[in-house]
Order: C-alpha cells, then structure tokens, then sequence
C-alpha cells in the first residue's frame, strides 16, 4: 500500500503548516501560561478547519476525512493544544450531531459548529465512570416537553469554553448502558453548572473541566436520535475520534523527532556533532522508524474511514501505537538535549507533558487493547 496524498490533501497540508507556523507558533507561549485560543479557533474557522469535514450545505468546507486528520497532524506539531480542541470539536461534536441528530438539529447547530461560532464538548467521563463508561449515574427524567438532568462529569475538554455539550446521561438505569441517551445542551441553560478547572501536566492552553447538572432543564427536542442509543452513538463516535487523537499524538512525535535530529548537528562535545555518535545516532534512528511506523497506522485508519469502511480496530491499533511512539520519542527527545532538554527553554519537554495524556483520554491505551482484542476473537 502506498501512503500518497492527492494534490487536495498536499494543498491542505501546506496551508496547514503555514497558518500554524505564522498564526499559532507565535502564541504556543501565551497558550502555555493558560490562555484559552479563542483568537486562533476563531482564524481557524475563517479559514474553513472548525468545520472541514462539515457538508458544504451545513455550511463546512467538505473535505475528506484524510484532510481532516492531516491538519490535526499539522496543528499538533506546533501545539497539542489545539490539536485537541480541533479534534473533541470535530470528531465527538459536530459528527455526532451530524450522523445522529434530525434535520432540526442539524440546522441549527452544525452551521455554527462549522464555523467555529460554536465550540464544541463532548461529556461522557464521570468521577466513577471513566474506562467503564457504561456505567455513569447522570439521570435524565422526562417531564413533559423536557428532560431534567442531575449528575456530574469530569474531564470535560472544552467546558467551560463550549457553546455546545453533547451529554450522556441515563434514562433508564436498570438497562445499563443500554439506558444512556444522548443530549444537546447549550452553553448557558439553567442548571449547566461548570466547576474547577483542571490544573494539568500539559495541554496548559486547553480547558478541562468538571461539570455539574443540578435539575439542568433540556428540551426533549434536543434528545439525539431515541433513548437508549446513547452509548452507540458515543462508542462509534469515539472509534473515528480516536484516529484523531493519534494524528494528535503523531503530530508530537513529528515535532519532537525534527527539533532531536537539528539539535543532534548543531550541538558539539568532544569535537565533533554528538548526532556522529551512534549513543544517538541509533536514539534518532529508532525515533524515525517508530514515527514513520505510527504514520502508516494512522493514515491506513484515516484512509478507510475516508472510504466509509470499518475502522475501529484500526484506530484502537493507531491510537494506541502513536500514542506510545509520542511519549517515547518525546523522552528520547529530552534525553538527546541533556540538560537543556529539561529546561523550559527549549519544547522537548513540553512535548512529552503534551503527549503523556494521549495514552490516558478518548480510551486509555489498556482500553484500545481491549477493543482490540475483541475485534480479534468476535
Ligand atoms: N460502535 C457501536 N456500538 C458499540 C461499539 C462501537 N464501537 N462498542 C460497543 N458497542 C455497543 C455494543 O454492541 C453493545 O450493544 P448491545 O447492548 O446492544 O449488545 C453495547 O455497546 C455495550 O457494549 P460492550 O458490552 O462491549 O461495552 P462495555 O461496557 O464492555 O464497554 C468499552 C466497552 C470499549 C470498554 C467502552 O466502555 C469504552 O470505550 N471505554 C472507554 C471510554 C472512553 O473512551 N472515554 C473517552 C471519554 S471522551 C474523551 O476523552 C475526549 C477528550 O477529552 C479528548
């Protein structure tokens, strides 16, 4: 199989690329001392990426799946940070309202989510239902034109900051997992409680936050699809979205490969490049091959979902081993900058406290191996 990009998909790259050099490298800084990207998501919709797999009728730039993931790629080499905002927004939000909701709904919420007017959040996680997400306790009770919703969740990328929150919560709890419904709420309904804001080892530029519904009022018209098919629709969701977060994860090890192998040349002991010397000269070439090896498994995940083919094991697979490759390249990476690479003047370092949370959201990386595993014996 030969990994080769249409002319689209290269054009999409290179402005890609440029916008996150010129438009986000600027503010990686700022980013890290904890401001949100408002301004970038907002530059990033002018130019079409809030919404670039979104139907041009719903307002998006309908682009293929592949195009997708190669600016998750790009965004993520320069900061992580957006590269997940981009992705839970995509992947969990607008395609789920895409797939699941009516045409009502579809109206009016996917051309805003596709122009970044809306930000998106995706709220499944809560204190004791994080692997086993079947087993969250959030009610919804009908009442007549409404559902009224108490719980709590945890972990939610872009709370606070959202417009729009995709939430589980159950409408039948002796069914289990068959009993979880899935809703959109807007920013601002009576009960929508936002909490703490997580203080994290990385990712410091997004928001990730506890959420709490206290009699939160939802219309019964923002039910999405029927009730109990909520944690389907999350399940297949996050089997594309999980292609996302290891273009994600690639796009770190991408970057903390290129800064290993300029640092490795530039920089001089015992009279010579310490890139001449195989203690890291065999460290880059084991950097590369796992690199081009997460490569392959990511894009061979995007290339099918592109097709409209089966993918979950294919992005468990590619989550799993780009995500692994990102927090071992990243280590290597600060090991071939020695002190230096420990310092926060140089990214390295930030690179593996981006990457460490790669192998712990949208499913842990013992969670891919089990969607794995049962992909092989059903
Ligand atoms: N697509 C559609 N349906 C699916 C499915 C899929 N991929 N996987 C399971 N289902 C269905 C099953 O067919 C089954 O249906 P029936 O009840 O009709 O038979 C039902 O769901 C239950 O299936 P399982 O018994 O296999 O489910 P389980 O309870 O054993 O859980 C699991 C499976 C894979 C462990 C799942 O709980 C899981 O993925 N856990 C990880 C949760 C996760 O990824 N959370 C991410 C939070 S979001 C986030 O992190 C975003 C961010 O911030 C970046």
């Amino acid at each position: 199989m030969e990994l080769k990009f249409t002319e689209e998909q290269l054009m999409t790259r290179n402005m890609v690329r440029e916008f996150a050099q010129t438009e986000i490298a600027p503010k990686v800084e700022s980013m890290e001392n904890g401001d949100f990207p408002r301004d970038i998501l907002a530059k990033m919709g002018e130019l079409g990426l809030m919404g670039i797999t979104t139907p041009e009728q719903y307002g998006g730039a309908n682009m293929d799946f592949t195009s997708y993931i190669i600016a998750i790629n790009e965004l993520s080499k320069v900061s992580a940070t957006i590269g997940v905002i981009l992705s839970v927004h995509t992947s969990v939000v607008t395609n789920l309202i895409l797939y699941y909701g009516n045409e009502e709904q579809k109206q009016k919420y996917v051309p805003k989510l596709a122009t970044g007017e809306y930000l998106g959040a995706f709220c499944l996680t809560e204190p004791s239902a994080g692997s086993d997400a079947g087993s969250l306790k959030s009610k919804a009770v009908k009442d007549g034109d409404n559902y009224i919703i108490n719980g709590s969740k945890v972990f939610i990328t872009n709370g606070g900051e959202a417009e729009v929150y995709i939430v589980f919560a159950s409408t039948d709890l002796t069914q289990g997992s068959r009993g979880i419904s899935a809703f959109i709420v807007e920013k601002g309904t009576e009960g929508l409680i936002i909490g703490k804001d997580e203080q994290k080892m990385g990712l410091h530029g997004s928001r990730t936050v506890q959420l709490t519904f206290d009699n939160l009022i939802v219309p019964a018209e923002n039910l999405l699809d029927q009730e109990g098919e909520g944690f389907k629709i999350a399940m297949a969701n996050l089997d594309v979205g999980r292609i996302g977060i290891a273009a994600q994860a690639l796009g770190i090890a991408e970057a903390a490969l290129e800064e290993s192998i300029a640092y490795a040349q530039q920089r001089t002991q015992f009279g010579k490049p310490i890139a001449a010397n195989q203690g890291v000269g065999f460290k880059l070439a084991d950097m590369t091959t796992a690199v081009e090896a997460a490569k392959l498994l990511v894009y061979r995940a995007a290339d099918l979902r592109a097709k409209g083919l089966t993918c979950g094991k294919e992005a468990s697979m590619a989550k799993l081993f780009a995500t692994k490759t990102a927090v071992e390249v990243s280590i290597e990476a600060i090991q071939v900058f020695g002190g230096y690479g420990y310092t926060m003047d140089y990214p390295v370092e930030r690179f593996f406290r981006d990457a460490k949370v790669t192998e712990i959201y949208e499913g842990t990386s013992e969670i891919q191996r089990l969607v794995i595993s049962k992909h092989l014996i059903k």
